[in-house]
């Protein structure tokens, strides 16, 4: 065996198809991995790795900014795991060895990695840093659930791994709830651990405005604080809606400076993570507008909602929820607002939204409807398809790609535009059919705030389906209503958490897990790969009780279950 590893060592790293997985399955005894999401090659080898002497941790073509986070990182990971010291200053008859290959026939958005661990040598290789640093979780992880006595002993094994899609996200609503920079790191650090490469951070909706813009301070003096009425989140558990408030409404709220977001921004790329900015456009706009109420349709400020806006207590014709695609203004407030969002995410993406527009603002409005007769639209949703277009066609001149909720297919999309689809599969299947590419976001079961088992168990949630986990890791994102030419287009998937019952990081956490490392495997793994009742065998072999020892909330019901 040690000779048929051996040769592989000269192997293109590039592997295709199945030659190799064949060569390694005959020659290599597959591993039963711990590992979530599963890798996709996983094989012992005779030899081990002993930590008897002093170690190296060592790299090869990682730019400064990669090393500087990533060595240091392993380093304090592996001390803090195996109680062992590793030294970073110069290589050692042992190392640990970071290496990013030269060559030139990387693919694109090539992700893959591999680890090797020999009796000399513990080498993580990849095509790129996030493939990197892919390998650096899937060794974290290996060493935390290994079980190993003192001295540490490792043996010896091949991972050759890459995920099955390349779009793996998850969105958070952050104006429903507010989290702060620590919780957004906590949940980056989770997502990472999984080998998520997508942040979509929700930071603008009725319910509050999250992001400093500095042309327009009174988005965040005004629309990042709402009055709050005590205990509102709570009606809807026995839909009663009547009861008398005990103490009076508070303010509550808060929103990220520009430097946080930096921060948010390069910690997420340190993980391989990328952050897209949600602005949420031409609807979802209320707290916006009540800070600059001149760009809605009625043109002034109606009184503060005194309530949050999702517990039915909001007189609808009291709130400017959209922005007025009739006044020129708007658009010129809009373009002000992405130049400096595009100045603080370097993500290719822009998320404009564009769900859930509520078009009877514009029925009634002049404005709009003159520029409906101007323009020769013929209806409102060719009104919210100019908005739309224009403000795509703004961030197109930037170099940036939009993304938007599938009601942006509603009176034609832009040509450009990504399709998120959340209203199940219809619109994937419209919009791959009209040639755009498309992320799957089925609501159900894709939607984390839902229940994830009997709603009588479970702490209030949405309640539209029941979310469950099987039902996550199993969920096919290929819609079969497409053709092969169609499901090509599907980029990926994301599960999204909508924060309006969810309104601390231990809840949030709780929804989160144990869904997210299954919608990782989903996405990750190949369907041969895929097995349930697996999945929650490795899950009780370690992920529940790290999370455990971190102080990480879960759902419990598969703990320790004996399913297997
Ligand atoms: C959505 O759930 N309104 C995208
Ligand atoms: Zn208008």
């Amino acid at each position: 065996m040690e000779n048929c590893l051996y040769s592989l060592s000269g192997f293109n790293f590039y592997f295709k198809g199945n030659i190799l997985l064949l060569f390694l399955l005959l020659c290599g005894i597959s591993l039963q991995s711990q590992i979530i999401p599963n890798p996709e090659v996983m094989n012992m080898n005779s030899e081990s790795f002993m930590f008897d002497s002093k170690v190296g941790l060592v790299y090869k073509n990682l730019s400064k900014a990669d090393r500087g986070f990533l060595i240091p990182y392993l380093k304090k990971s592996i001390e803090k795991e195996l109680g062992i010291i590793v030294d970073t200053g110069k290589k050692q008859p042992k190392n640990i060895i970071l290496e990013i290959n030269t060559k030139s026939a990387r693919e694109q958005n090539d992700e893959s990695y591999q680890l090797y661990i020999d009796r000399t040598k513990i080498h993580l290789r990849a095509n790129s840093y996030e493939g990197l640093f892919y390998a650096t979780q899937s060794f974290l992880q290996y060493f935390t659930f290994y079980n190993y006595s003192i001295p540490v002993k490792l043996p010896g094994l091949t991972v050759y791994d890459k995920p099955a899609v390349n779009w793996r996200g998850m969105m958070l609503d952050v104006s429903r709830h507010f989290y702060s920079v620590e919780a957004i790191k906590r949940v980056l650090d989770l997502i990472a651990y999984y080998k998520l490469n997508v942040f979509h951070w929700h930071l603008t909706d009725n319910e509050g405005w999250r992001i400093q813009i500095k042309k327009y301070p009174k988005l965040t003096t005004i629309g990042a604080w709402r009055n709050e009425i005590p205990g509102s989140i709570f009606y809807k558990k026995d839909s009663s809606y009547t009861k008398p408030l005990a103490i009076e409404p508070y303010p509550y709220g808060g929103f990220y400076t520009q430097q946080q977001i930096r921060e948010v921004v390069e910690y997420a790329r340190q993980r391989g993570v990328m952050v897209i900015p949600e602005i949420d456009l031409p609807g979802h706009s209320a707290a916006a507008l009540t800070a600059y109420p001149e760009y809605s349709c009625e043109g002034y400020r109606h009184p503060a909602p005194n309530s949050t806006l999702w517990n039915g207590k909001v007189d609808t014709d009291k709130v400017n929820f959209n922005y007025c695609p009739g006044k020129e203004s708007s658009f010129i407030f809009i373009e002000d607002i992405l130049t400096e969002v595009m100045e603080l995410f370097p993500s290719r993406y822009i998320h404009i939204g564009g769900d859930e527009v509520d078009k009877q603002y514009w029925q009634r409005c002049d404005e709009c409807q003159q520029r409906m007769h101007s323009e020769r639209l013929k209806d409102e949703n060719e009104l919210q398809s100019y908005f739309l277009k224009r403000v795509t066609s703004f961030l197109e001149k930037n170099n940036r790609t939009v993304i938007g909720w599938d009601d942006i297919l509603e009176g034609g999309a832009p040509e450009s535009a990504i399709i998120m689809s959340w209203r199940g599969e219809k619109g994937a299947i419209n919009g791959a059919k009209q040639n755009h590419h498309v992320i799957m976001s089925p609501s159900n079961p894709f939607y984390f705030n839902r229940y994830q088992d009997d709603s009588a168990k479970e702490p209030l949630a949405a309640s539209y389906s029941i979310n469950t986990l099987q039902r996550v890791y199993e969920y096919n994102i290929w819609p079969e209503q497409l053709d092969e030419n169609g499901k090509g287009l599907i980029k990926g998937g994301q599960f999204a958490v909508w924060t309006e019952f969810i309104s601390s990081l231990e809840h949030l956490e709780y929804m989160l897990l144990p869904r997210l490392p299954a919608f990782s495997e989903n996405l990750w793994s190949l369907d041969q790969r895929k097995n349930y009742n697996d999945f929650i065998k490795r899950l009780n072999q370690g992920h529940y009780d790290v999370w455990k020892r971190s102080g990480i909330r879960f759902h419990p019901k598969y703990y320790n279950k004996s399913v297997y």
